[in-house]
């Protein structure tokens, strides 16, 4: 940076909270990041020095910034942050927290699992699990509210069971997901949310030990899985996926066998793959039932898509596509919830954002939650309307003001598969029945932990309509 700083407490020239603000304000970022996020900006604006002591910070909350940062000058950026330090203790160098070639070889050769037949595999999947949902929603009785955090969370890690391993895997695929679990469990209650880095004091660090074995357990359970399919006869390979002789079935875990991974790389990438897409879909579910449940002419639009679309059928793989109301429903509730709320980065050489210049090793965070909040390209923010994702002009001028999938090279893997994850379980659900709160239900409360769940669950009421 050529020209000094007018901020006392940063290398940084923008303004910015002073740091005995920060001392103030910590219980606030830790219950509530989210409140103390919107606050920051509306007291500094949208580009906000953070004082911390070593790194200089820098919040961005514009458009511009964030495509700066995410795209444009995208090789400037890499993961080597708080946020994806503490995950990499349970993934490793899987693809959301690795960064360089390593990344790139990685990315090239997960990509194809992801592709159209994946995605078959995955609605089916999806279709499956949740009819289980519905079916538990009726267990509970006629009148009788359940946890949708709690339902959503479980059908979605079924999902994910299903689809990255096949059908005869089901055992093996429960046995990861819950060391998974356990292992995420224990590096998060040491780092309660990405902003927790930013916190200079004695944040409580959780068992070393535990984590170790847990990580251990999560090692073992992959290493069966992989050494008993490798030792599997083949089996016919999905139909546009080259074969090769380990990539015998049409799941993900086929995909990783035949790619030339080592050992250490699949499971890497198997962990990666568990996190990062069971909790985010489920996060994106359950606020799409709050909205639904508090905006009932909104419900009503959807309900008449699904009896034009259904005509009470299940729908499949194939109504996805004519399913364009529930797509935008899930679009919109994606804004006003975005379930990945803040992405950071870190700046390898100098640069300039959005007209700050940055030094390197300058700490980035980008926060949906407050892009996909700006009166600027979202009139009237906080309020719930699918139809801003119906019109032809949805998307232009706002390219990097949305960005529930991050953007640029980085952009989430997995963005199909979750928007036909959710809009399936979203339309099994709904097809004949309608979602609302209990009578006197309090507006539920936003925790923003890895993703954004509702504080204490959502007893939710699924009526037949
Ligand atoms: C609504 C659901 C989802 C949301 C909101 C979401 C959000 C995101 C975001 C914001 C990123 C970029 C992070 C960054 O740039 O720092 C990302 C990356 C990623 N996501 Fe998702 N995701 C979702 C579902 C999924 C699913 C279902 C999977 C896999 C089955 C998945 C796998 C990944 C992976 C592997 C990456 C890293 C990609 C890379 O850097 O190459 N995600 N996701």
């Amino acid at each position: 940076v050529d020209h000094a700083s007018s901020n006392p407490y940063s290398p940084l020239d923008v303004a910015g909270p002073r740091p005995l603000d920060m001392v103030r304000g910590i219980r606030t970022m830790l219950r509530d990041p989210l409140s103390w996020l919107e606050q920051v900006v509306a007291d500094h604006g949208d580009l906000v020095a953070l004082p911390l002591p070593r790194t200089p910070v820098l919040l961005v909350n514009t458009p511009a910034g964030a495509g700066r940062v995410l795209r444009e000058n995208h090789p400037n950026y890499t993961k080597q942050t708080v946020q994806y330090g503490a995950l990499s203790l349970v993934t490793g160098a899987g693809l959301l927290t690795s960064d360089g070639p390593g990344w790139r070889r990685h990315r090239r050769v997960v990509q194809p699992a992801f592709h159209h037949a994946g995605l078959e595999r995955v609605a089916e999947a999806t279709v499956e699990a949740a009819q289980g949902l519905r079916r538990r929603w009726d267990a509970a009785g006629p009148g009788t509210a359940l946890d949708a955090d709690a339902a959503t969370m479980e059908t979605m890690l079924e999902v994910v069971g299903r689809s990255l391993f096949a059908d005869d895997l089901a055992a093996d695929s429960q046995r990861v997901v819950a060391a998974v679990d356990e292992a995420l469990r224990l590096v998060l209650a040491r780092a309660r949310s990405p902003l927790a880095g930013l916190v200079p004091s004695r944040v409580p660090t959780p068992s070393r030990r535990r984590l170790r074995r847990a990580v251990a357990t999560l090692d073992e359970v992959c290493a069966q899985i992989v050494r008993r399919r490798r030792e599997e006869p083949a089996r016919p390979a999905a139909p546009d996926c080259p074969a090769s002789p380990e990539q015998t079935g049409n799941d993900v875990l086929s995909a990783l066998l035949g790619s030339g991974l080592d050992d250490r790389e699949i499971r890497d990438e198997l962990v990666t793959l568990v996190i990062a897409g069971h909790e985010t879909v489920a996060s994106c579910l359950v606020w799409t039932l709050h909205l639904l449940a508090t905006d009932q002419q909104a419900q009503k639009h959807l309900h008449a898509e699904l009896d034009e679309v259904l005509a009470g059928r299940t729908p499949g793989w194939s109504d996805v596509r004519a399913l364009v109301r529930t797509r935008a429903v899930i679009d919109e509730s994606l804004r006003l919830y975005p379930p990945a709320w803040v992405i950071s980065r870190r700046a390898v050489g100098a640069d300039e954002i959005d007209g700050v210049a940055v030094p390197a090793g300058t700490l980035v965070l980008i926060s949906p939650w407050l892009l996909h909040r700006r009166a600027q390209e979202w009139p009237d923010p906080r309020h719930f309307d699918p139809d801003r994702f119906l019109t032809p002009s949805a998307g232009s001028g706002r390219r990097d003001g949305y960005l529930p999938f991050g953007a640029g090279p980085r952009l989430c893997i997995g963005r199909e598969f979750a928007r036909t994850e959710a809009t399936l379980v979203l339309a099994a659900l709904l097809r004949d029945r309608a979602v609302r709160h209990p009578v006197d239900a309090p507006e539920p409360e936003v925790d923003a932990l890895v993703t954004l769940r509702p504080r204490g669950g959502l007893p939710l009421l699924l009526d037949p309509r």
